[in-house]
């Protein structure tokens, strides 16, 4: 079977690291390339995460491309707090042994799409400001993309960063609300199940006593994590896999035990509800009454365990070799 050939579009912090060393791991997944956005840490810091951890699995000739640095309507903010303000929980990681392109992360994504017409799933695990630009800059774009998944929001309009706002979704409310509807398919996946599928004691310990690069590496990174996560969990160091749970719903679907095609609308207006999302939950029959979509698939619930034995065995086995580049 054709791989799946997958363009990331990340902050690349700790569980954005996660994804794409579980992505690297998992069979018939082909990383086509890469592009940074601001949110844990600026873009360039993040761009130069990608190729750390992309040269880590063997991957160096997958382009990472700088996104954009900043939200479409608000200033920046990033997240050192939770990530370490290298992003990968202050660990001094080696620099990486290759930059990144001249392309623009958004350049790359139009690009990409238009040289393989459906051919890309988009992963998205930072603020969605590079997809918001592109589909501003390129109307074809929403039937270019086979599908795009991200992790973001939330059903029950619960926050992390804000009372209200997931991290990524507040990061960048305006180019929530763009990519939400505009008309190409799109997985959320939100708090509601990244929060409830961790890496708990078993699992830390399990990846922390394997011999292999990328499980040295998860265990150095972590650590800060944890301490952050500790504050939520009682103090037990144990962690939700936000975007890792992503990027695994969208190479394996079947994780999603049920979920619920509804429109999601991102509140913008100032206030403290800024970027929560915000789920239409009339049933169906009530598109009579002006409710025609688009449709966002929220992921109500998932198999976590296989989930997290998946990454798991990823993170505690060796990689196997990177499929051909696409
Ligand atoms: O809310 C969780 C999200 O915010 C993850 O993508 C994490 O990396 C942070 O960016
Ligand atoms: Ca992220």
């Amino acid at each position: 079977m054709e791989p799946r050939s997958l363009i990331l579009d990340m902050d690349v912090g700790v569980d954005d690291s996660l994804a794409m060393l579980y992505l690297a791991g998992r069979p018939g997944v082909r990383i086509t390339a890469v592009g940074s956005v601001h949110g844990n840490v600026e873009a360039s810091l993040a761009a130069q995460n990608g190729r750390r951890v992309l040269e880590l699995c063997g991957l160096d000739d997958v382009p990472v491309a700088v996104g954009c640095w900043r939200p479409m309507a608000q200033e920046l903010a990033t997240a050192g707090w939770v990530h370490g303000d290298d992003g990968l929980g202050n660990t001094n990681q080696p620099d990486p042994r290759r930059g990144p392109t001249r392309e623009h992360a958004v350049a790359q994504l139009i690009r990409l799409a238009h040289e393989r017409p459906g051919e890309y799933d988009v992963v998205a695990t930072g603020p969605l400001t590079n997809l918001g630009t592109a589909l501003v800059m390129d109307r074809d774009l929403p039937r270019l993309i086979r599908s795009v998944t991200l992790m973001g929001g939330s059903f029950d309009g619960v926050g992390n960063a804000a009372p209200f706002g997931e991290a990524n979704i507040w990061h960048d409310p305006e180019a929530a609300e763009l990519v939400f509807n505009a008309g190409w398919p799109v997985t959320m996946v939100g708090l509601d199940v990244t929060m409830e599928t961790r890496l708990e004691e078993p699992e830390l310990e399990a990846i922390a006593a394997a011999d292999t690069p990328q499980a040295r590496f998860a265990t150095a990174i972590l650590q800060h994590y944890l301490g952050v996560y500790a504050r939520s969990f009682g103090g037990r160091r144990i962690c939700p896999l936000h975007d890792p749970l992503a990027a695994g719903v969208a190479v394996e679907p079947s994780l999603v035990m049920s979920s619920a095609d509804v429109e999601v609308h991102v509140a913008r207006a100032e206030g403290p509800t800024r970027g929560m999302t915000m789920v239409d939950r009339r049933p169906k029959y009530m598109e009579a009454e002006g409710r025609s979509g688009p449709f966002t698939r929220v992921a109500l619930r998932v198999d976590s365990r296989r989930f997290v034995d998946q990454l798991v065995g990823v993170l505690t086995h060796p990689l196997p070799a990177p499929a051909a580049a696409a």
